[in-house]
C-alpha cells in the first residue's frame, strides 16, 4: 500500500522516535500533522518535507476536542507521546500512557481514521513499575476503543538523540564509579531508532491481506544484541574510552539513591526506574518482531560509533585510549 498524497497525523512527533516517525512518512510523500503541546518545537521538523508538507499542530490533552480535530481528516494516526517519571499533577503515568491513547484511538475511531500505530514499551505485560503498568493498561484501553490498531513494544531505543547511553556516557565524564543496580544483571534488546520508525511505517504500510496483516497485532521490537546492565556500561566504555569503576548496588539502596535523585530538574533515576530493571526487556519467543513487520534489526555497534566517540577526553577527535576525569 503505498502512503503517497495521505495525510498523518503523529502525536508526539517532536520526540526522539516521533521524529524519526515524521521523516519517514513525510520521506513516503505523506502530509503530517505533527500534535504537539507546543507547535514551536515541531518547527525543526518542516525542512523534512515539501513546503506546507509537515505541519505543526497545537493540541490541549486535556480537551478531547482539541485531540478529535488532530486526528480529523487523518488517514493515519501515530502515537508517540510517553514520559519517564512522573511529576506535578498532570505528568502521570496513568495520565499520559492510559487515558490519552485511549481518547486518541476513540478519536481515531470516530474519525474513520484507516490505521493507527500506537507505541508502548518491552516488558509492560511483566514489569512490576508504575511506568510498566501504565503502559499495559493503555495497550487494553487503546485495542478496546481501536480493535485494528497495531501496538509496538520497543525495548530501550539507541540513537545519536537516545537518552540511556547519552545520559550514561555524560555520567561517565563526571562521576569516579557507576551503579550496578541490582547486581548490573537486567537485560536488554537495544533498539535503533531507524528500525522503530520502520516498523511503524511497515505497520502503516502492509497489506490487510493474510499473515502480513499488521493490524489489531502487538510486535515486540529488540534489535540483534541482548545484553545485560553490566554489558551495556563495558560497550560504552569502550566507545567513549573512559572506563570507571562498576561498584555493585542492590534494589533497595538504587531506590534510596533514587528517591533523592528524582528531585531533579531531569531526574536520573527514579524509584519507579529502580523497579523497572527488575525485569529483563527482551523479545519473548512466542512474540511478532521486526522479522515479522520486514524490518531487518540494525546492531548497536554500527551506530554508537556515530555519537559515543564525542564522550571521549578530547571529544570526538581525541586520542583513543587517552583517559580523564572530566
Ligand atoms: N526511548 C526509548 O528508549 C523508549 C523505549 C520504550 C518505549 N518508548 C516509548 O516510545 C514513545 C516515544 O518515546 P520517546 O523516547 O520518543 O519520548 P520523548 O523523546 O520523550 O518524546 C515524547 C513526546 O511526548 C510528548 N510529551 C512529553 N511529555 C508530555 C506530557 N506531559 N504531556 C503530553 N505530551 C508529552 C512530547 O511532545 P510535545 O512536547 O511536542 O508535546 C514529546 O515529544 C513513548 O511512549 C515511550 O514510552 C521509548
Amino acid at each position: 500500500m503505498t502512503l503517497k498524497n495521505k495525510v498523518a497525523t503523529v502525536f508526539g512527533g517532536t520526540g526522539f522516535i516521533g521524529t524519526q516517525v515524521v521523516r519517514e512518512l513525510a520521506k513516503r510523500g505523506v502530509t503530517v500533522k505533527v500534535a504537539t503541546r507546543v507547535p514551536e518545537r515541531a518547527y525543526f521538523l518542516k525542512p523534512a518535507g515539501a513546503v506546507g508538507q509537515v505541519v505543526p499542530f497545537a493540541c490541549n490533552y486535556g480537551d478531547d476536542s482539541s485531540l478529535a480535530q488532530a486526528v480529523s481528516g487523518s488517514d493515519y494516526v501515530v502515537n508517540c507521546v510517553g514520559i519517564l517519571y512522573e511529576r506535578g499533577r498532570m505528568r502521570r503515568f496513568n495520565r499520559i500512557h492510559t487515558d490519552l491513547p485511549e481518547v486518541i484511538a476513540q478519536a481515531c475511531k470516530k474519525a474513520g481514521v484507516e490505521r493507527f500505530v500506537h507505541i508502548s514499551a518491552l516488558g509492560c505485560d511483566t514489569g512490576t513499575s508504575k511506568y510498566a503498568k501504565s503502559k499495559l493498561a493503555g495497550e487494553k484501553a487503546v485495542l478496546k476503543a481501536y480493535k485494528t490498531a497495531t501496538i509496538l513494544r520497543p525495548s530501550v531505543v539507541f540513537g545519536e538523540d537516545d537518552d540511556f547511553f547519552n545520559m550514561f556516557a555524560h555520567m561517565a565524564r563526571f562521576v569516579p564509579v557507576l551503579p550496578l543496580i541490582g547486581g548490573g544483571e537486567t537485560r536488554f534488546q537495544p533498539v535503533f531508532v531507524g528500525d522503530v520508525a520502520d516498523a511503524a511505517m511497515a505497520a502503516l504500510e502492509r497489506p490487510a491481506l493474510g499473515d502480513s496483516n499488521p493490524q489489531g497485532n502487538i510486535y515486540e521490537l529488540g534489535g540483534p544484541d541482548v545484553l545485560s546492565f553490566k554489558e551495556i556500561y563495558e560497550l560504552l566504555f569502550d566507545y567513549t574510552q573512559r572506563p570507571r569503576p562498576l561498584v555493585k548496588l542492590p534494589f533497595w539502596a538504587a531506590k534510596i539513591e533514587a528517591f533523592f535523585l528524582q528531585f531533579l530538574p531531569k531526574p536520573l533515576l527514579t524509584p519507579d526506574q529502580v523497579e523497572s530493571l527488575k525485569t529483563d526487556t527482551v523479545v519473548g519467543k512466542k512474540a511478532l518482531t521486526l522479522v515479522d513487520l520486514g524490518v531487518n534489526a540494525t546492531a548497536l555497534r554500527s551506530i554508537l560509533p556515530r555519537y559515543l566517540p564525542s564522550y571521549r577526553a578530547g571529544g570526538r577527535f581525541g586520542k583513543a585510549g587517552q583517559s580523564s576525569t572530566a
